[in-house]
């Protein structure tokens, strides 16, 4: 937060879950924004903070309709979906169960519209993992950052190691885009 922005900037989670980036960007001075598909978080999250209207229960790919502002910067990360399960996890779930390759359509469809609210030249940041287990390697990051390629600029990658010597991941990676 303190490495993309500066206080009364802007900051959108289109992804908002329990509200790990509106919570740090509200406790750094920012203005935080958000998006939660699920009823529950979107509650959760909005009975602890002063900026309840700012989050939206929705779908972020309906982004551009929620009347928010021009977004100075985007941190967000987004569900995880391995590639080789048929659940895509976008909106609460999808029934059809239509695989990896509509989640990655997904996922380009919603950054479009994010996108669309995020001021010129603002970097958006994808936190996500590789994810290792079931006996396959989904590589989720890199597929993301393939995917939205299309969308963004991808700038680079930043490395998060976390200090908990007993996280049982040992650390995690952001993908840095830039908006046109
Ligand atoms: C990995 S979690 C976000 C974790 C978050 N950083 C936190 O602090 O809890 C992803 C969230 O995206 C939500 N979600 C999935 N599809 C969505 C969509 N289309 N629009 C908005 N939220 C969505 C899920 O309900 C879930 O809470």
């Amino acid at each position: 937060m303190e490495r993309f922005t500066r206080p009364g900037d802007a900051v959108l989670d289109p992804f908002t879950g329990l509200g790990t980036t509106f919570f740090a960007a509200q406790a750094t001075g920012r203005v935080p924004w958000g998006v939660e598909a699920n009823a529950q978080r979107h509650a959760w999250v909005t009975a602890r903070t002063p900026f309840a209207a700012h989050l939206v229960h929705g779908d972020s790919a309906n982004v551009r309709t929620f009347g928010f502002p021009a977004m100075d910067f985007c941190l967000t990360s987004p569900p995880y979906m391995p590639q080789h399960h048929a659940w895509n996890p976008l909106r609460n779930g999808d029934p059809a169960h239509a695989g990896y390759d509509a989640y990655l359509r997904g996922m380009q469809q919603i950054f479009r519209a994010v996108r669309a609210v995020m001021r010129p030249g603002a970097t958006v940041v994808v936190q996500a993992d590789n994810l290792v287990g079931e006996g396959a390697l989904s590589t989720l990051v890199w597929d993301l950052g393939l995917a939205l390629s299309d969308v963004m600029a991808l700038e680079g990658e930043i490395v998060v190691t976390w200090s908990d010597d007993g996280a049982a991941e040992p650390f995690t990676q952001c993908l840095v885009f830039r908006v046109a």
